[in-house]
């Protein structure tokens, strides 16, 4: 790690990406991502069986045989491992070929139907899920300068220290204009274009089926005015250091991320809604159970409660239930 500054989009992604980054040392994340801070997955079983039901309705529809399901920054292989262990547990379900999309490297004892990859494969059928991806996809940060003029933020990796460098131009500049304009000085913003491309990239790579990313999102309407740019370690919010000890992350403009897709051409059917939304659709509620189980079943009763207690959690509002879930439908028609 180095002195030099740079602009926050580099110097993410060799805190995070490079050889002795954050996401691919052993030494620094033992545990994975989970060692750091406890997303939907880690929560509760409840989001995978969702997941499962989810990919499970889209084999139905698709009806072509093997579906794929593949999880863009699959982390330790957590959700595809409860996907698979729901599917197992449960009726006859799809025939189904999991992939695990991650940087990291694949951790020892994991099912071996899972295929680790660095790239989502191309041409598949099936379902796409992205949990928590976008906001570790590294970006530019732009701040008004005292005259009102978007400049990059640059950063020392060192100790975190930022100072404003060049005014943001070309590209940069146009999605600035167009999805999180700066005026005030010392306002703020996330520059999105590589999770726009991104993003629009992994959905291309379904033929047809579902694609999903989840995250912490904000819209154009509400964007936060001075970002969200922050870290995690150990289970704390962090001030973000560039130098590989945490995480670094920032709240994601799904609303930009959808544009790009319908942008590239794809054959989609857009929806952006949120986790409390999405997973009541998947039958997960946060309805506590009759107290009158509690006599006729006392064990299924205190089973029910915890299974409520965990939806609830997942779809808390100011919580995971705030998460935004962004889905496109390709090469499939509207839901019935
Ligand atoms: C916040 S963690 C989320 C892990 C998991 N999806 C979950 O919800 O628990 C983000 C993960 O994305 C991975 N990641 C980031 N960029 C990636 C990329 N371009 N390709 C593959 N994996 C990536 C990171 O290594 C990390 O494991």
């Amino acid at each position: 790690m180095t002195d030099e500054w740079r602009g926050w989009r580099e110097a993410a992604q060799a805190a995070l990406y490079g050889d002795e980054g954050f996401y691919r040392s052993p030494v620094r994340s033992p545990k994975g991502p989970a060692g750091h801070f406890r997303t939907s997955v880690h929560a509760s079983p409840l989001f995978a069986g969702a997941v499962a039901r989810l990919l499970t309705g889209i084999a139905r529809e698709l009806n072509t045989g093997t579906v794929a399901l593949v999880d863009v920054g699959a982390g330790r292989g957590e959700l595809l491992t409860g996907v698979l262990e729901a599917l197992d547990a449960g009726p006859e379900g799809p025939d189904v070929a999991p992939y695990a999309v991650e940087v990291a490297a694949r951790p020892p004892g994991l099912d071996t139907r899972i295929e680790w990859c660095a790239e989502p494969p191309a041409g598949v059928t099936g379902l796409l899920f992205a949990n928590e991806w976008l906001d570790n996809v590294p970006v530019e940060v732009a701040e008004a300068d005292a005259e009102g003029v978007p400049r990059y933020v640059e950063v020392r990796t060192s100790d975190g220290a930022e100072r404003l460098g060049a005014p943001v131009t070309g590209a940069d500049a146009a999605w600035l204009e167009r999805w999180w304009p700066l005026s005030a000085p010392g306002e703020r913003a996330e520059i999105g274009r590589p999770r726009d491309a991104g993003w629009a990239g992994a959905v291309g790579s379904l033929t047809a089926g579902l694609a999903v990313a989840v995250d912490y999102a904000h819209g154009r309407d509400a964007r936060p005015p001075f970002g969200t740019l922050t870290g995690f370690r150990g289970g704390r919010e962090v001030r973000p250091v560039p130098d590989g000890s945490c995480d670094v992350t920032a709240h994601v403009a799904l609303d930009a991320c959808a544009a790009a897709v319908t942008e590239a051409g794809a054959d989609v059917r857009t929806e952006l809604t949120d986790q409390r939304a999405a997973l009541r659709r998947l039958g997960v509620g946060g309805d506590r159970p009759p107290l009158s189980l509690a006599t006729t079943d006392p064990a299924g009763y205190v089973t029910a409660l915890a299974a409520a207690g965990e939806a609830a959690e997942l779809t808390a509002r100011g919580g995971l239930g705030d998460f935004g879930w962004l889905l496109h439908r390709v090469g499939l028609p509207e839901p019935g």
